[in-house]
Parts: C-alpha cells; sequence; structure tokens
C-alpha cells in the first residue's frame, strides 16, 4: 500500500507527498491543505479518490491541494505568482488582472501534438492524428512519471455548463500549473460546489495535465515551465485526457478544446446531442421578438466580434450567449437547446479594439488575465490594432520594444482571459440551466469570391451538406500557400474526436431525433469576405452583418419563399428583402455580394469531392447525393 503522508524522513519514493517544500514559492496560503487527506474528507466519490491517487502516484508531486474556486484562493495564488515573476499586475485601472509571458516555444495549440486515441484507427478517422490507446500509455507512461516532482498537484473539479443543467458535463483537471488553475477559475465554472456534486458518484471526465518540468530541490523554477515534447491526448473510449509539456490556452485548460469539443463530440455521437465549435447570440427585433442562433466559423473568421456586434440597424439587439462553444440538446418539444459550456472568453488580443469590438474591451477592463501580450510603461496592456502604438513597451518576449523594433509587441496569438459575466451584451439567459432554443444555424468561412453574402439550406440535409462544405482561405498568419482554401467541415476540423464521416452521418440523424422536423434550426452559409476584381472588401462588416442576421431571423418565421429566391445553391434574399437603410453601398457591390458564378461553384464541387474522398466507405451516402444535386442543379440552370 502507498504510503502518501509518511514522515520526511521516510525513503519511499513516494514519503514526502503531503510535505511542503521550502523550495516552492507557493507557501503561504496553500500550507493550510495539502494532501489527498483534505480530499477524502471532501468527497465520497471514490472513483474521485482513486483517479486522483493513481496520478499523484504516477507524477509524484510534492503535494496535493484541492481547489475550492474562491475568490481569495484565486487572489493567494496570484499573489503567489508575482512574487514568483510568473505574473505581472496592472496598473490599478485595469484591477485584480495580470499579465504573463510563455516560453516562446509554447505559444498555440499544437494540433501535429494532439492524438485522438481510439480502439480502432478508424473510428479516429483521417481528420484524426491517431495512436492505439495501450501504445499511447505505454509511450506517455515514462514522460509522465515523476513530472510532478517539486510541485503541487491542484485537483480541479469544474463543471462545463451551469452545475446541474441537464445538458453541463463535470470533469476534474488535476494539473501543476497555478497559472492553468487561475485560468480554468475564470473559464469553468470550478471548485467546491462542483466537488459536492460528485458526491453521489456522478461520473466525470479525467483530465490529466502537466507542464512536464520536474523541479529539483533548490533550482530555481523558470517563469513558464514546459517541456519541448508535448502531447495532447484523447481517449473518448475512457472519457479521458492526458495534457503534456504545455502550459498554453486549449494544451492546458482541458475544459475547452479537449473536453468541450473533442471528448464532447464523441460524447454526442454517443447520446444523441450536438458539441460544436459555435458562438450562440440572442437577437431581437424592435417589437421584442427574441430567436437564439448559433453560428461556426473556422479560426480567424470573427466568430467573438459577432457574438458580441452593436447593430447598425435602428431598434435590434444583440446579446451575447457565447463566443466559442456550443452544447445543443434536444428539450421535450423537439427543440435543440444550447448552452455555453465556459464561463469566459479566451481571446485572441491582436485586432481587438474600440472600434472593432467595444464590448469585448469592456469585458477586459477587469479581472482578467492577458498572455503574450505587450506591457506599457504604466503598466497596462497593449497589442497591435488596439489603438495608438505606445512610444515604448516591453514586448511578449520581455524585450524592450519601440513602434521602429520591426517585430510585434504582442504575439499574433495572444490572449486574454476574462469572465463572461463581464460581457457588457451577456444574454441574461446565458447561464440559464435550462439553454436557451436555437432557431437558426450559421456556418461560415473566409472567402474572396465565389460564396454569396448569405444563402439558405433547403432542408436539413441540405444545411448539413453546407456544414460538410466549409472551407476558408488561408491568411498570411497561417502555415500555407496565402489564399489556398482549407476545407474546415462545420469549423470541427481541429476539433472533431472521431471520424468526421461519422460526424457527418450524425448531423443528418438529427431529422430523425426531433419529434417534428420543422423544429430543428433554419440553416444558413454567410460570407463577409467577398471582394471585387480591384480586391476590396464588397461588405462592410462588423455592425453591419447585423443586416444579414436580420434577415435570417424573418426567414425563421416565414412561410416557404417569403424574402426569399430559389438559386441553384439555396434560397438567397429576395430583391428588397435585405435591409440596406441608411447603408451606402452601391447595386453593383450587392449585385456582385449575390453573383452566382456556376463554373466558380463547379470547382468548389470538384475540391470538395476529393476532400471527402478520404473517407472512402464511410462518407454517408446523403453527402454524395447532395454533391450530385448540386451539380444537376448548377447544370440546370440557365
Ligand atoms: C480558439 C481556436 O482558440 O479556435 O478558439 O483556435
Ligand atoms: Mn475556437
Amino acid at each position: 500500500m502507498l504510503r502518501l503522508f509518511k514522515s520526511a524522513s521516510s525513503t519511499s519514493l513516494h514519503s514526502n507527498i503531503g510535505l511542503v517544500s521550502s523550495a516552492t514559492p507557493f507557501s503561504s496560503f496553500q500550507r493550510r491543505f495539502f494532501s489527498l487527506e483534505s480530499l477524502k474528507q471532501k468527497t465520497k466519490n471514490q472513483k474521485l479518490i482513486n483517479w486522483v491517487e493513481e496520478q499523484a502516484k504516477l507524477c509524484q508531486p510534492d503535494k496535493i491541494y484541492v481547489c475550492d474556486g474562491s475568490e481569495e484562493e484565486y487572489t493567494g495564488f496570484c499573489n503567489d505568482m508575482i512574487k514568483a515573476g510568473v505574473l505581472t499586475k496592472l496598473n490599478s485601472k485595469r484591477p485584480n488582472s495580470y499579465l504573463a509571458r510563455s516560453d516562446p516555444g509554447d505559444v498555440a495549440r499544437v494540433e501535429s501534438r494532439t492524438y485522438i486515441c481510439t480502439k480502432n484507427k478508424e473510428d479516429a478517422g483521417p481528420n484524426n492524428n491517431w495512436v492505439d490507446p495501450k501504445e499511447m500509455k505505454q509511450t506517455l507512461k515514462p514522460l509522465f512519471s515523476g513530472s510532478m516532482k517539486g510541485r503541487t498537484m491542484y485537483v480541479m473539479p469544474f463543471s462545463m455548463g451551469p452545475l446541474g443543467s441537464p445538458i453541463s458535463h463535470i470533469g476534474v483537471q488535476v494539473t501543476d500549473s497555478p497559472f492553468v488553475v487561475c485560468n480554468m477559475r475564470i473559464m469553468t465554472r470550478m471548485g467546491q460546489d462542483v466537488l459536492k456534486a460528485l458526491d453521489n458518484g456522478a461520473d466525470f471526465v479525467e483530465c490529466l495535465h502537466t507542464v512536464g518540468a520536474p523541479l529539483a530541490p533548490g533550482v530555481e523554477d523558470s517563469k513558464w515551465p514546459c517541456n519541448s515534447t508535448k502531447y495532447i491526448v484523447h481517449y473518448p473510449e475512457d472519457r479521458a485526457i492526458a495534457s503534456f509539456g504545455s502550459g498554453y490556452g486549449g494544451n492546458a485548460l482541458l475544459g475547452k478544446k479537449c473536453f468541450s469539443l473533442r471528448i464532447a463530440s464523441s460524447m454526442a455521437k454517443k447520446d444523441g446531442w450536438l458539441a460544436e465549435h459555435m458562438l450562440i447570440l440572442g437577437i431581437t427585433n424592435p417589437k421584442g421578438e427574441k430567436r437564439y442562433i448559433a453560428a461556426a466559423f473556422p479560426s480567424a473568421c470573427g466568430k467573438t466580434n459577432l457574438a458580441m456586434m452593436l447593430p447598425t440597424i435602428p431598434g435590434w439587439k444583440i446579446e451575447t450567449i457565447g463566443d466559442d462553444i456550443a452544447w445543443m440538446k434536444f428539450g421535450s418539444d423537439g427543440r435543440l437547446y444550447a448552452i455555453n459550456p465556459e464561463n469566459g472568453m479566451f481571446g485572441v488580443a491582436p485586432g481587438t479594439s474600440a472600434s472593432s469590438n467595444p464590448n469585448a474591451l469592456e469585458t477586459i477592463s477587469r479581472n482578467s488575465i492577458f498572455t503574450n501580450v505587450a506591457l506599457t510603461p504604466d503598466n497596462d496592456v497593449w497589442w497591435e490594432g488596439l489603438g495608438p502604438a505606445p512610444a515604448k513597451a516591453i514586448d511578449w518576449t520581455g524585450r524592450d520594444w519601440t513602434p521602429s523594433s520591426g517585430r510585434p509587441a504582442a504575439h499574433p496569438n495572444s490572449r486574454f482571459t476574462a469572465p463572461m459575466s463581464q460581457c457588457p451584451s451577456v444574454d441574461p439567459s446565458w447561464s440559464n440551466p435550462k439553454g436557451v432554443p436555437i432557431s437558426a444555424i450559421i456556418f461560415g468561412g473566409r472567402r474572396s469570391s465565389t460564396i454569396p453574402l448569405v444563402y439558405q439550406a433547403f432542408d436539413w440535409k441540405h444545411g448539413t451538406f453546407m456544414g460538410a462544405s466549409t472551407a476558408s482561405e488561408l491568411t498570411a498568419a497561417a502555415e500555407g500557400t496565402l489564399g489556398a482554401l482549407r476545407h474546415d467541415p462545420f469549423a470541427m476540423l481541429p476539433f472533431c474526436g472521431y471520424n468526421m464521416a461519422d460526424y457527418f452521418d450524425h448531423w443528418l440523424s438529427m431529422e430523425n431525433r426531433t419529434n417534428k422536423t420543422s423544429n430543428l434550426p433554419k440553416i444558413f452559409y454567410v460570407n463577409w469576405f467577398r471582394k471585387n476584381k480591384q480586391g476590396k472588401f464588397l461588405w462592410p462588416g462588423f455592425g453591419e452583418n447585423s443586416r444579414v442576421l436580420k434577415w435570417i431571423f424573418e426567414r425563421c418565421a416565414a412561410k416557404g419563399e417569403e424574402g426569399a429566391e430559389v438559386t441553384p445553391i439555396g434560397y438567397i434574399p429576395s430583391n428588397g428583402s435585405l435591409d440596406l437603410n441608411g447603408l451606402d453601398i452601391s447595386k453593383d457591390s450587392m449585385r456582385e455580394l449575390f453573383t452566382i458564378e456556376k463554373k466558380e461553384w463547379l470547382n468548389d464541387l470538384q475540391s470538395m469531392k476529393k476532400y471527402v474522398a478520404q473517407f472512402g466507405d464511410r462518407l454517408p451516402k446523403e453527402i454524395s447525393n447532395q454533391m450530385n444535386e448540386l451539380e444537376k442543379r448548377l447544370n440546370d440552370d440557365n
């Protein structure tokens, strides 16, 4: 039997678990609780106790600390990290906010190191890196073994979604990073209440995380401990995650992409619901009628901006439920009800400004953590696109910077972590455990040609096909040929935890899961990024996108072709039904925005056919039918 709590003089490998190590900076606050014993006192969930004990045996932390999620705890960790030089406290104009700088080799999600480990390779699909789970566990064992030596293992019970909601699910993350703890406290509902909810034996997703940098006694810790070897591993069949070597974002905040998308999408497939890379917004017309819309866009297509947009059309209101992830389950009325499983925003800083997204700026005015942005001389944050550059600053690498340095001051993937509740446009129902009924689903990508400003699917099957055909042009920030089309079905390519062909099938099956097909959301596709021959954007975007949302809103209640014109690709707004009042846009631009070039569409279709060929027999027949029908409609059209 493992002796977890023996005296310091014991020579057992695990003998010092439970002791306070003077080598760590975390002393003042944590001394009060530091053992597995405290977990045993706090929970009756034997699976949880066993699982944590197993991780402790493996990772061999000096201490175990069970997080209560309190403000006091959060502030305690932040203060300890300030003392250790990990965080910089920002000035009092941005109260309770901090800056961290990561290791330059740990700045983004690492898709090439992300694995879906299912027993059968085909179940992970060609869209995922796959390794047999047994083999992966063997590979990871020596890496995790002793990985938390010299550190504390923090145990975080957390709920994705409002605690107790039938749409929510619970996870428990163990991590050796207090920085991750503080971010998870903002991004999830974390702490004591969740631990209590686990008492009745409730299940949880197992989330094991280490930065992979054991600390030898007397050695000074690095400001951003991490490991050049990284593994982000998912075992969907066990509902478990193991993440090694990174402290950054989606690699380390395991409630986000790992749980809420990769593991949850596989849970959703099994149990008949949807876990999607979608924002959720509420839209209210001047009569006070309200509908909820979910929208999926690949990265860098303005999801956060759309979720908290200020509409330019008078009398309309947009409110925010979420900016990144939606979980949707059927209500007893056969409608899909959505929650935002997250509790905060982990947004990209560069480009966020008072003009592009004033609501986001207000959200991050306090109680926020910034990672890899620049620090101004008065201890505030700055990034490219925020406003005039400061005369000097400290850049994200910690070096002196001036506007003539010839390099960005903030990393292009620098982030803010901020509580959702602080968003001025937050919807009153944003944490309603029932979720909100979804009337419309939007897909979109960045396309300089071909795709009109907006079009609507004829029905659910056609809409599923539209989601499957989502593609976006690569920007200068991404690898690959500028402008090359990247297929990103449902904007889920990096996040679908199983074979994408089965995922298409799952979407198609939704029609059979509702008691009334007309209760399913209507499906739309938008493109804010179409350009004219001179390379200029045809549509102004931002708040003006509310005009498109208005048409979508109205189409949700419209009968048949009301407000719409039938084209080979779907419904587009009929003449005059898109509200352009007060918008200075030429007739030519509007014509170009809705031009459907048969040749371009047939090219797209060829590219789609090539893309889906990788799924072989697993591709649902209906997707092939939809491709054939679209081709026929395009060829029949004169
Ligand atoms: C994100 C992403 O960080 O989609 O939200 O990459
Ligand atoms: Mn995202």
